[in-house]
């Protein structure tokens, strides 16, 4: 079974309930089980850290555990990140970098992400969606 990890970075163990206006009322735990629904083929696993060195890590552990792909939502580290950049540089598995708002639209600070260059993409502005999407994205690879 292709494993999938979905990595979200800091503040995100908070969506429902943070600036909903922005991030939408839904759960992580909702999405999750939508997620799992949706690709029953696919284990689907969930991993959120506030700490960089905690993503880092498990951004080497799924590649040494030869997962499939990574739909990774760094939050604010996206914007800030060389080490997160380079653990996705340096690991072999492919990683789509995921943000529910469309960061274009938004301060200029967030326009500029760090980690897009070692990424096979970049799915924003979608909410909860854009997991899915990133999921659609990594299985829709080809090799
Ligand atoms: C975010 C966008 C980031 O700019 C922000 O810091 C987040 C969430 C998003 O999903 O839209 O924490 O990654």
């Amino acid at each position: 079974m292709k494993k999938i990890l979905i990595l979200n970075g800091p503040n995100l163990d908070r969506l429902g309930a943070r600036e909903p206006e922005i991030y939408g009322t839904q759960t992580m735990s909702d999405c999750l089980e939508a997620l799992a629904e949706l690709f029953p083929s696919c284990e689907i696993v969930y991993f959120q850290s506030n700490h960089e060195g905690a993503l880092i890590d498990r951004l080497w552990q799924a590649n040494d555990e030869g997962f499939f792909g990574v739909a990774f939502n760094a939050g604010a580290f996206t914007h800030t990140s060389v080490a997160l950049l380079d653990a996705i540089r340096g690991i072999e598995i492919p990683v789509v970098e995921v943000h529910l708002s469309n960061v274009h639209q938004r301060e200029d600070f967030r326009h500029k992400s760090l980690i897009s260059a070692g990424c096979e993409g970049v799915i924003a502005g979608f909410g909860m969606q854009s997991y899915r999407l990133a999921v659609q994205a990594l299985l829709a690879r080809k090799g």
